[in-house]
């Protein structure tokens, strides 16, 4: 290296050092310094590979990998001084390790290019935030769990339209969460499942001339198995999209729940009182609890399928191999997954804190005529009347009730008669909201029997 100003790592072709403004556009060193400690274990796993298959000196490899865990300490004790001319973490990390150790560092990077080692990096970061959403998800299912569990058999009212439709457990309402957080789970371990190939070895695009073992530095690093096309192995950033497109999903999921969150815990439902560990006050407005948790939850998918979009819109029409496009993959995945998993802490926190109003639930649950397909369906059952039938009688008895002021139960029977005369007596038990959810034991249905079952199955499948 002749010249000082140009770029000590590539700039041997180069009579001058990069525009400040080109620094500026290049480095991504601000960012990518969180990719460390996956940076330092695949160079210590590169080192050992080549010592064992004979291409470098197993002196040097050996200093490389105890000079490697130095600049590790020195990055985790936050006393390593990065530098944007230096451009990325690889570069900072492999120019203090000729620091270090001397020039045989500059063996470290034979039978490899930053583009296989960004690659086997991001997908070790991305690979280790799966398994914390994983964690996240199980103890968000299992505080979902213990709700469903304590209310198994309360009820309350069921929704479609944001309206009254038919009385149903809390038990089942919780449990339907269980539902989705279990198929983000599922989702979350087929995509590690699917990402876990080991990109190192490709090299800059076509693979190398050097005599490597790809299958050591996969299994040293975690990985199943190596990547089996080094032009795609370089060039793939699936693994953050489905990252990203998991993450979505499931904060979709969580932005739902935090939206039934927010109605719930208002003056005009009060189905759900939130801990004061979860809530927060107005500076103005005394008497305010506030579930700012819930609306920030019900507000991050925006930052998190801003993500997903911004990637799928980075990697669309590249060409094949590495573009330097696709340095803008960190930053929005880091973002996303640092929300994600905070929103899944956070909404597991509520939901543990959480407590249900059993009599508010029950006392809504029995308003707005909730039990009328209930009266519909004993018409056909007692009587044999076509269901259409039952539906316009049960409808004539409904408007009779609100025209009165009253709910269903409590017609005469009289009333009842007026406008069918098959109707009787027996037709009162079907009204009331606990022999409604009883009744409803189709599979997957709303009974506290069914609601339990599926409880146990829930906490079987839990690791
Ligand atoms: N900082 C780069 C990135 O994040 C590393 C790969 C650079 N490769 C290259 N051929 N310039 O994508």
């Amino acid at each position: 290296m002749s010249d000082t100003t140009s770029n000590q790592m590539w700039g041997g072709r180069f009579a001058a050092g990069p525009d400040a403004i080109m620094e500026a556009i290049n480095a991504s060193i601000g960012f990518d310094k969180r990719l460390a400690a996956q940076d330092i274990a695949g160079s210590r796993a590169h080192a050992a590979m080549l010592a064992a298959t004979g291409i470098v000196e197993p002196n040097d490899a050996e200093a490389m990998r105890e000079g490697l865990l130095t600049v590790l300490s020195e990055i985790e004790g936050g006393e390593f001084a990065f530098s944007p001319a230096l451009e990325d973490i690889h570069m900072n990390v492999e120019a203090r390790l000729k620091e270090i150790m001397g020039p045989a560092a500059g063996r470290l990077h034979t039978a490899r290019s930053r583009n296989d080692q960004v690659a086997t990096d991001f997908k070790l970061w991305v690979r280790d935030q799966l398994d914390a959403a994983a964690e996240g998800l199980e103890a968000l299912i299992r505080a979902l769990l213990e709700q469903a569990e304590a209310g198994a058999d309360w009820v309350m009212p069921g929704f479609t339209h944001l309206q009254t439709a038919q009385p149903v457990t809390w038990g089942h309402h919780m449990m339907a969460y269980v539902e989705m957080f279990g198929r983000d789970l599922s989702r979350v371990r087929d995509a590690r499942k699917r990402m876990n190939e080991c990109p190192l070895g490709s090299a800059a695009l076509a693979g190398t001339g050097f005599p490597i073992d790809r299958d050591m530095t996969a299994e040293a690093l975690g990985f199943d198995r190596p990547t089996a096309n080094s032009l795609d192995a370089v060039s793939d950033r699936d693994f953050a999209l489905e990252f990203l497109s998991v993450a979505s999903i499931s904060a979709m999921h969580l932005s739902r729940f935090a939206e039934e969150l927010v109605i719930w815990s208002s003056a005009q439902f009060r189905f759900v009182t939130l801990s004061d560990r979860f809530s927060t006050g107005s500076s103005i407005m005394p008497q305010k609890k506030n579930p700012d948790a819930a609306e920030l939850i019900r507000a991050k998918i925006g930052r998190i399928f801003g993500a997903n979009v911004a990637l799928m819109t980075v990697m669309k029409g590249l060409p094949l191999a590495y573009s330097k496009d696709m340095q803008e993959d960190k930053e929005q995945v880091f973002d996303a997954a640092d929300n994600w998993l905070l929103s899944l802490a956070a909404m597991q926190g509520m939901v543990g804190d959480m407590t249900a109003n059993r009599a508010a639930l029950e006392t809504a649950a029995a308003s707005g005529f909730s039990t009328a397909t209930d009266l519909a369906d004993w018409l056909v059952r007692e009587l044999n009347l076509p269901f259409r039938d039952a539906h316009h009688v049960t409808g004539s008895l409904v408007a009779k009730a609100e025209a009165q002021g009253c709910d269903l139960p409590d017609l005469p029977l009289a009333e009842m008669q007026s406008v069918h005369d098959g109707i009787t007596e027996a037709v009162f038990d079907v009204l009331g909201v606990h022999n409604s959810v009883a009744s409803r034991v189709s599979y997957g249905g709303t009974a506290p029997q069914r609601v339990r079952e599926q409880i146990a199955r829930w906490k079987e499948l839990l690791p």
